[in-house]
């Protein structure tokens, strides 16, 4: 199947990306439908990306071969349960973006035991096609599904697979709450300048074009991020005296815990959720 149908069910932020990501590498438009409750947010997508757009959750779901779940995790229950019917008809493959519902939560609210289901983790640089998403897929998919899945995700960024659904929970702590981390450490860092009198302007430039800089080092030389790391970290000079204050103030311990913190809460909600 080279273009199969696709329906996105809650067309919102995350599936505007997806949306935009899959027009940027050239799939039919003709080939993409996308709910919403919301006139305008319809008449958005229609206007931007040339979509076909619908309120109606059924209608999207019969014309389409792959349906993408992209509701908050509050709703996906009503709308599993209202699309039943024609889940059950069609078992179309189904991908679901919605954080914490497990595969089998999905089938059951769904009342299709044997549906395809591919649960992702997708994170916010998606938005602008620099995510990285995990994809975990029930053993209802097969192969080519498997290829349709990672070709839609790949519209806005890298995607791994995962053989185990609960490492899902640790994709959510890394790389799904992971911006927020980067984010955090950058603002840390641009305070500090601009408490020693640079201007902001000069202190977010300094701060982001050295986190960038830092990152495709990491993602492009064949060296692990720890060697990298020590190279630049010269025996007497003042970037060891930085790492040294890292280390005495316990860094890692605190790394180990904020995310261990962040996966125990994937888990609870998932729990709640399901
Ligand atoms: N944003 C991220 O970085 C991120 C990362 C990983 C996973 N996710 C997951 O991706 C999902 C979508 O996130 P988002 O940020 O794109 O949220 P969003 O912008 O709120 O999109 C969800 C959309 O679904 C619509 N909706 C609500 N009920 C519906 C129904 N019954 N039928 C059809 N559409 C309905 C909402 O409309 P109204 O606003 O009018 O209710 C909203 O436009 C969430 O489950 C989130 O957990 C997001």
């Amino acid at each position: 199947m080279n273009h199969p149908t696709i329906a996105f069910i809650g067309a919102g932020n995350m599936a505007g990306s997806l949306i935009g990501g899959l027009i940027a590498d050239n799939y039919p438009v003709e080939r993409i439908w996308a709910t919403n409750p919301l006139p305008e947010r319809l008449e958005s997508l229609q206007q931007t990306f040339g979509v076909k757009t619908t309120p109606n959750n059924k209608e999207a779901v019969a014309q389409a071969d792959v349906i993408v779940f992209a509701v908050k995790p509050g709703e996906l229950k009503n709308v599993a349960s209202e699309l039943s019917e024609s889940l059950l008809q069609k078992n179309p493959l189904v991908i679901s973006i919605v954080t914490g519902i497990t595969c089998q939560t999905i089938s059951k609210w769904a009342q299709c035991p044997d549906l395809r289901v591919v649960r992702t983790m997708p994170n916010t640089p998606a938005l602008l096609r620099s995510g990285i998403t995990g994809l975990y897929a029930n053993h209802f998919v097969d192969e080519e599904q498997r290829t349709i899945a990672e070709s839609i995700l790949r519209a806005v960024g890298i995607t791994v697979w995962l053989s185990n659904e609960d490492d899902l929970n640790i994709v959510t702590a890394l790389s799904g709450s992971g911006p927020a981390y980067f984010f955090l450490f950058m603002e840390y860092i641009k305070d500090w300048a601009q408490k020693m009198g640079l201007t902001p302007e000069q202190a977010q430039l300094l701060t982001v074009n050295t986190a960038l800089g830092a990152a495709r080092m990491a993602l492009e030389s064949d060296k692990e991020i720890t060697e990298l790391r020590r190279q630049v970290t010269s025996p007497g000079g003042t970037t060891e005296q930085a790492i040294k204050t890292f280390e005495q103030g316990k860094l890692s311990d605190l790394i180990d815990q904020a995310l261990n913190a962040a996966h125990d809460k994937a888990v609870e909600l998932a729990k709640s959720i399901g």
